[in-house]
């Protein structure tokens, strides 16, 4: 590919700062917000960044893109999605506006169950069809990376056709410039045919062999794997034996902490070595310092308090300990079915308390940090040229409205 000139940017919001704080500390300034700015780029990565009216003249451009008037900022990531899955849950959704518990609804039946059995009801292409759509909606709006977690499927054969379709997605969108990170997460619910209590057999009969599968083929081959650790969920001691194993296989985990209720598990999964911990809701003190003191990025969900109607992540504590936090969507069809990463983000600034540049990097240099994207997520010269670009608005104004209009 030749070379790409993107000139005249009105606002080119590089994250210079937030790079080189590794995404902590973030004040303003650390936004390195340059004006009248130009980019050029190989569609690898980034050669040049400067004054529009310095661009070297010994580069021979093939694309010139006009952006007089744009907002520019490091491509949009999504770190967590639950995007694959079958029917939909909406009156779940009615009935705990009318009262009834999430967990009240799960424990009955309810919940991830309802959509497993939906999922495990749809063949492959329908399930890949409606996956592709979505993802086209959030590229749509400007996110380039997107992780993508398994995990509504609990048996085999079905979790085996979910992750397929991850990582056909992720071969087929490689294409089109958009990264997919295929998580694999069998351990998301405790399957029916395996009662209640029954986690550590369904570790041990599906997770774990079917995990042991899916690593030995490049289309399958996990990014991360992940595990949701709640009560009447999965517990550390299944937890034990899934790290144990990511070990061996030399794949990165994350795990889901302090959704419902507070258990510890934020510093246990810390502690593990997990790459991200995801939720929080309910994190204490004591393991918000074991978060701040380590590698771990903090993934928080907002979509999924508003949706739930639980109180945010303490997020201003998080971030004044030293951690570093990205904000996923969490879209899925039971506690999150809100797809819109950007605007959950700029909606939940004022309730986190979080700075213009701490929203920011949740949603690029951070998110990027919780996948392993070391290139992604600031512009500079070597990163990768993947950006949002914002038509005829400024930042103050993408912030500020929050309507479409
Ligand atoms: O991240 N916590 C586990 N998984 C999803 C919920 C999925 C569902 O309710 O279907 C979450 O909130
Ligand atoms: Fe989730």
């Amino acid at each position: 590919m030749g070379l790409t000139l993107l000139k005249n940017i009105k606002e080119c919001v590089t994250l210079q700062g937030v790079a080189k704080k590794q995404g902590r500390h973030l004040i303003a300034s650390d936004l390195c917000i340059m004006n009248e700015t130009s980019i050029v780029h190989d569609g690898n990565q980034i050669l040049w960044v400067g004054k529009t009216g310095q661009i070297p003249h010994n580069f021979v451009f093939e694309i010139e893109i006009d952006l007089t008037n744009s907002v520019v900022l490091p491509g949009m990531i999504d770190c967590h999605t639950h995007l694959v899955f079958g029917g939909d849950r909406s009156h779940e959704y009615f009935m705990r506006l009318n009262g009834s518990t999430y967990e009240e609804i799960a424990a009955s039946g309810g919940g991830i169950l309802s959509t497993a059995n939906a999922t495990r009801a749809m063949d492959a292409s329908s399930l890949k069809q409606q996956a592709i759509a979505r993802v086209d909606r959030l590229a749509e709006r400007g996110v380039v990376a997107i992780e993508i977690k398994s995990g509504y499927g609990l048996t085999r054969d079905s979790e085996r056709k979910l992750s397929q379709i991850i990582g056909e997605l992720k071969r087929d969108y490689a294409k089109k410039g958009i990264k997919i990170i295929n998580t694999y997460m069998a351990a998301h619910a405790i399957p029916p045919e395996y009662g209640n209590s029954r986690s550590h057999d369904y570790m041990l009969e599906v997770v774990i062999p079917l995990l042991d599968e899916l690593s030995q083929n490049s289309l399958t081959r996990p990014d991360f794997v992940d595990i949701f650790l709640e009560d009447n969920y999965f517990n550390q001691s299944d937890a034990n034996i899934l790290f144990q194993k990511c070990s061996e296989f030399n794949i990165p985990f994350k795990a889901h902490v302090d959704e419902l209720k507070n258990s510890g598990n934020l510093k246990y999964a810390v502690e593990s070595g997990a790459i991200s911990c995801e939720h929080m809701l309910y994190s204490d003190e004591v393991s918000i310092k074991s978060l701040a003191q380590s590698d771990t990025v903090g993934v928080l969900l907002p979509g999924t308090a508003f949706f739930l109607g639980k109180k945010m992540a303490p997020a201003r504590a998080m971030l004044d300990a030293g951690c570093r936090l990205a904000i996923g969507s969490d879209f899925n069809p039971g506690s999150c079915h809100w797809d819109d990463v950007f605007k959950i983000a700029i909606m939940s600034a004022p309730t986190l308390k979080m700075n213009v540049a701490e929203i920011l990097s949740a949603v690029t240099y951070n998110a990027a940090q919780a996948l392993e994207l070391p290139n992604y997520g600031f512009i500079e010269v070597g990163s990768t040229p993947r950006l949002s670009i914002f038509r005829d608005t400024s930042l103050q104004q993408l912030f500020y409205r929050w309507s479409n209009t």
